[in-house]
């Protein structure tokens, strides 16, 4: 049997290679204040991976993706062991656009840092007299680029951005930039109104986009996971305060009460926030995880 290794090991996710595609797995580490704790969550990565899938297929009228299959019978020999079964993706090959296409429909984090202190978040404008968590008028896109140097990401005004892809693909930038401008704002708003009817506000989330062989844009990694989107309860949602993440919640709490646990959590709190991943997925795809 031929070993794969994956060419990118993130905190959470891990991607391969496989020849004419590409593998996208999600484990079951989870990270929190900027850290990947000692415990497994068990299931994460499957509800994770099959939440993408679900998302891929919701939004496929408006853009296609890069998903092939999440039968990891269909990758190869390698993928076919039990600890790929249900957390893995076998994805088309991409040619990334390099952006984070990050949208906000509702004003929190490092978004509301910025409005409290000049009205703006990435150059943009926003009405007087917002409070915490607040619903926007329309949902503001905000990408952001990989600096040049070191690993931080970038916010960048539609301007830069185009400039950045100019240089990645000469003669669109400008044409890149709006196309998944608006292709980013047309999927947040199908999904935010969908997931709002089922309980769960997507404050803000971030895709990612590239090209196929034939020139196309195709939506591509992972999709309107809690990984890659801030999701909060419906019910108790209060504005003028921050808001419970709807997955992490009880590891955050818990964290800052035992500032000496060293990242490792009690069973208990991991029980908690497997049911926690379990609900969302039930919430949003109707149906229960096996
Ligand atoms: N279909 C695809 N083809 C090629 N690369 C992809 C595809 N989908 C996502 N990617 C890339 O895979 C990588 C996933 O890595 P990730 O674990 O998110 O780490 P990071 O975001 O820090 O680079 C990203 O670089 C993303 O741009
Ligand atoms: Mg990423």
């Amino acid at each position: 049997m031929k070993e794969y290794k994956p060419f990118k090991s993130g905190k959470v996710r891990e991607v391969y290679d496989a020849e004419d595609s590409i593998i996208m797995v999600a484990t079951d580490r989870i990270s929190a204040f900027d850290h990947i704790l000692k415990n497994k969550i068990t299931d994460k990565g499957a509800i994770l991976t099959q939440m993408s899938r679900f998302w891929f297929d919701f939004t496929k009228d408006i853009l296609p993706n890069h998903m092939i299959s999440v039968d990891n019978q269909e990758m190869p020999e390698f993928f076919q062991q039990e600890e790929f079964r249900g957390n893995s993706m076998k994805c088309k090959k991409l040619t990334m656009i390099p952006m984070e296409c990050i949208v906000r429909g509702y004003i929190t984090g490092s978004g509301w840092e910025s409005y409290k202190e000049n009205g703006t978040v990435c150059g943009i404008k926003l009405p007087e007299g917002l409070v915490e968590s607040q619903k926007l008028p329309e949902p503001i896109f905000t990408p952001s680029t990989k600096a040049e140097l070191g690993d931080h990401d970038e916010n960048v005004s539609l301007e830069k951005g185009a400039e950045v892809l100019e240089k990645a693909f000469p003669g669109h930038g400008r044409e890149y930039v709006e196309k998944v401008r608006d292709y980013t704002i047309a999927i947040y708003k199908k999904c935010a109104e969908y997931a709002l009817s089922r309980g769960i506000i997507i404050a803000d989330t971030k895709f990612e986009f590239g090209l196929d062989e034939e020139g196309n844009i195709v939506l591509g990694d992972e999709v309107l996971t809690p990984d890659s989107s801030r999701f909060w309860p419906l019910d108790g949602y209060k504005e003028g305060q921050s808001q419970p993440s709807y997955d992490k919640q009880f590891v955050r709490d818990w964290l800052k009460e035992n500032p000496d646990s060293d990242y490792e959590l009690p069973q208990e709190i991991i029980d908690k926030t497997i049911a926690k991943y379990k609900e969302a997925f039930k919430k949003l795809t109707g149906k229960d995880f096996a």
